[in-house]
């Protein structure tokens, strides 16, 4: 598997697109023949029908029969193979296959030893499942202020730390890994765990040095999905592998079979059936992260001539574009969404609605609202515009058509 990072650098080294198309035209071609779906007028964000390729559909349905000949759905030889795979790519000493991001992020925040009551620092802007697993465990959200990276600001561990603070989880959002290395040294400093969130960035294997854990997300709509739920993690210290293993089955001893180490653990391993899903999609993320990033790498060339109205994303090379997100320099982004939706072209904004925003308890007793002034301002203006594995030129055309049309 290749690093993602030496395709951005490759790709977004060209200036114009007449000189990508020139230097790259073998990822032109894998891209223009992209037309194995009917056609529609429609430019969706994300169409479900087309997460997986004819080719990787075959071969997914071939490997589903395989197991289910065996019976072997939960447990089964495709698991320990995949965690070989991470394991490798990573450079990691162990790899824990589980059953989702959520569930290796819950496991994270036990093995490194938060429990109920401690406090985790994580940005204001993520995923729900990113809070939601520091309150499974009964932990408490502190939640840091991003920038126009849309990841924590670094020095938001000096502001948020003390005492109570067990870990911190800065999020890779959209497929960014801006910032994490400056968060890592600061928590080192603060002698703080850190926990990255690297579900929307698998590809990046840099992001290994910057972490004590790093949780991984395979769900359908990633860069590289299964068929169903499932997720990793991955660590370079046994300790924190041990333990991790266990919270992952029941507290259970690792080669002990139902003899529990700790007092409970969840049912948290990825299935057997999952696990070959992804063996095969391993096989295409090559191709795909390759296509992916030359769209991006395209959006770029195509839209700089907007910069007075809109900001592309900053991080260019430690990216691996799980969502294009755009900063509208003018707050126009309810007119810009309805105008592309009339043009046939759906863009979306991930996620909608800020930690400290929403209509519940911890939401509404959040103390000291005004601290996320800086990141409201910043989450107000953004728009992501389609981008995925089996987009074709001509959808990505009629994307930046309609933006230039906007503004014109
Ligand atoms: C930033 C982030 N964190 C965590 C998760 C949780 O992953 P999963 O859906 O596999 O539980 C996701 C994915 O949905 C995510 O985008």
């Amino acid at each position: 598997m290749e690093d993602i990072s030496s395709l951005n650098a490759s790709f977004f080294r060209s200036e114009s697109e007449v000189e990508l198309k020139n230097a790259y035209p073998e990822v032109y071609g894998l891209i223009d023949s992209e037309n194995e779906y009917e056609d529609t007028s429609i430019v969706p964000f994300l169409p479900l029908h087309r997460l997986n390729s004819i080719s990787e559909r075959q071969q997914c349905l071939e490997i589903i029969s395989e197991v289910i000949e065996t019976g072997l759905f939960t447990s089964g030889h495709f698991i320990g193979h995949i965690e070989d795979k991470l394991r490798e790519f990573y450079d990691a000493q162990t790899c824990i296959a589980t059953s989702s991001g959520t569930d290796a992020l819950k496991i994270a925040l036990k093995a490194v030893g938060v429990g109920i009551g401690d406090e985790v620092i994580l940005p204001i802007n993520s995923f729900a499942a990113t809070e939601n697993a520091v309150m499974a465990i009964g932990a408490i959200p502190v939640f840091a202020n991003i920038d126009a990276s849309y990841n924590m600001i670094p020095n938001e561990v000096e502001r948020l730390s003390n005492v109570r603070t067990r870990a911190i989880i800065p999020v890779c959002l959209y497929g960014s890994t801006r910032n994490i290395s400056e968060v890592f040294r600061k928590a080192r400093q603060a002698e703080i765990p850190v926990i990255v969130d690297a579900a929307q960035c698998f590809g990046i294997k840099s992001i290994m040095n910057f972490c004590d854990i790093l949780a991984l997300s395979f769900n359908p709509f990633k860069n590289i999905g299964t068929f169903g739920k499932s997720g990793s993690l991955l660590t370079r210290s046994p300790e924190f592998a041990q333990i991790s293993r266990q919270y992952s089955y029941h507290g259970f001893a690792e080669g002990k079979k139902n003899i529990k180490a700790q007092n409970w653990g969840l049912n948290s391993r990825m299935d057997n059936i999952q696990a070959a899903t992804l063996s095969v999609k391993i096989k295409h993320f090559g191709v795909n992260s390759t296509k992916r990033c030359l769209l991006a790498a395209r959006y770029h060339m195509l839209l700089k001539d907007l910069s007075c109205e809109i900001h592309l994303p900053i991080e260019q090379t430690e990216n691996t574009w799980h969502l294009y997100p755009l900063f509208l320099r003018n707050l126009c982004r309810n007119q810009l969404i309805s105008y592309a939706k009339k043009r046939n072209v759906e863009l979306e904004i991930y996620y909608p609605v800020l930690s400290h925003c929403g209509d519940h308890e911890l939401a509404t007793s959040y103390p000291a609202k005004m601290q996320f002034r800086p990141s409201e301002d910043i989450h107000s203006s953004l728009v992501h515009i389609p981008l995925h594995n089996h987009m074709s030129f001509e959808e990505q055309n009629k994307v930046v058509e309609v933006l230039h049309d906007f503004f014109r």
